[in-house]
């Protein structure tokens, strides 16, 4: 077919077939159809959508644009989690010592974040001397050794998928529930893990805003994993607010070791036992209360904890004996905003927090720019806790006192504060398998 028949198929709402998009998607990646063509039938796809069929051919042929990591050496046992993005989740940091812990072998690929909300990859390298670009040998080894790695992407998967988010990114067309989809689970299904265990956001931090869309979209990456043959469970989780108390880099590797620890907040802490716990009962097919029993062990007893000391040794950070944590740097500015009022915290609105954060220096508002993963805010009241007048509501690191006091001028702003106890919202609503 010609690239205008392509473009024409999706345009009248018809389906092409696996064979179809797969050379569609492949002369794309090898630079034989045009950006306009390309995007002409992306802005087809975003009207028209595709069906299931058609998006699971489009996510193998993302895959097959490219490499894949082979982690069949470590059988059914791996596990992989994969969030959409939110305002403070540091969960693969704790999620992925826990399910290593219990046995599993987690093979985690990372990316940066970009606008309001955070990337792993980012958050791990406030670590000193920390090394995130690994090879695929020293990736396999570390597997091996100590059975959990987390550093950025090696080799080069789904090839395809960088392209065509390049061009839906200018072109309007990101926010296509099948796009979105395979983009997802081209790069997940790549990264090799035989369980893939979604935490799909939703809330005004998140991409999704609705529960609905939420769920839509992780019933069709479910339905792609099964089509391609690996175990994927989905959970859809609130991102109306930041999940646990800090959001920027340092602070949130030093909450995430605290809930290593065991005394991480308790909705940070609830997430990361119900997601470890379900890497573990798709990995080891054992029941989910056994699963759940193991991984509040792994918790209790501090192998965890040890465990992510290892990974971050392996990955030649900078480990405080005395302290037992990682070694960081911390900002030159630290101010804390008082609440003018007496009250209960109300919402604590997660885009604005993130956006703060962000203009901290803590995320990037283009892919090229620089973050300092020293600055950041930690919340000292969440949601529903009482507050009185002059009490600390957060405290803020960062690189100015100017900084500082343009954040915690935004920061009063994006905390509601009522004369009664607010509503308490799920930490998660639905599982979808
Ligand atoms: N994240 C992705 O990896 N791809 C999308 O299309 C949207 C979010």
């Amino acid at each position: 077919m010609r690239p205008s028949e392509y473009i024409a198929v999706k345009r009248d709402g018809h389906e092409l077939t696996r064979e179809q998009i797969t050379t569609w998607i492949h002369s794309y990646t090898k630079g034989e159809i045009a950006d306009y063509q390309m995007a002409a039938w992306l802005m087809a796809v975003y009207l028209k959508g595709m069906t299931a069929k058609e998006t699971s051919a489009l996510t193998d042929a993302m895959i097959s644009s490219g490499e894949s990591l082979d982690l069949s050496a470590f059988g059914h046992l791996t596990s992989d989690k994969h969030s959409t993005g939110g305002v403070g989740d540091k969960t693969s940091l704790i999620l992925g010592p826990l399910a290593a812990a219990c046995g599993i072998k987690v093979a985690k690929m990372s990316g940066r974040g970009l606008s309001h909300t955070g990337g792993t990859i980012d958050k791990l390298e406030a670590i000193e001397h920390l090394k995130t670009g690994l090879t695929t040998t020293e990736l396999l080894k570390q597997v091996e050794d100590i059975g959990i790695v987390i550093c950025g992407q090696t080799g080069d998967l789904a090839p395809a998928d960088k392209l065509l988010y390049a061009l839906r990114d200018v072109t309007a067309t990101v926010d296509s529930l099948p796009l979105i989809a395979a983009s997802i689970m081209s790069k997940k299904i790549a990264a090799g893990a035989h369980n893939i265990v979604l935490d799909v956001k939703v809330g005004e931090g998140a991409f999704m805003k609705t529960i609905d869309e939420a769920i839509s979209l992780a019933s069709m990456m479910v339905a792609i994993g099964s089509d391609l043959g690996r175990n994927v469970v989905a959970y859809i989780t609130d991102m109306n607010e930041p999940l646990g108390r800090t959001i920027g880099n340092a602070v949130e590797v030093q909450e995430a070791v605290e809930t290593l620890k065991g005394q991480g907040p308790k909705d940070l802490t609830d997430v990361c036992i119900v997601l470890a716990t379900e890497m573990v009962h798709l990995a080891k097919q054992i029941p989910v209360e056994q699963a759940h029993q193991e991984v509040t062990e792994a918790l209790a007893s501090g192998r965890a904890l040890h465990l992510f000391q290892q990974m971050v040794q392996a990955q030649e950070g900078i480990w405080d004996e005395q302290r037992n944590g990682p070694k960081m740097q911390s900002a030159p500015v630290e101010m804390q905003v008082l609440s003018r009022v007496d009250g209960y915290v109300d919402t604590i609105h997660a885009l604005q927090l993130g956006t703060i954060a962000m203009e901290l220096g803590a995320g990037r508002v283009r892919k090229e720019d620089a973050i300092d993963p020293s600055v950041g805010i930690v919340l000292q009241k969440q949601k529903g806790e009482l507050c009185k007048i002059g009490e600390p509501l957060a405290t803020i690191f960062a690189r100015s006192k100017e900084d500082a006091k343009r954040a915690a001028q935004e920061i009063v702003k994006a905390i509601d504060i009522s004369t009664s106890m607010p509503k308490l919202l799920p930490h998660y609503y639905a599982k979808v398998s």
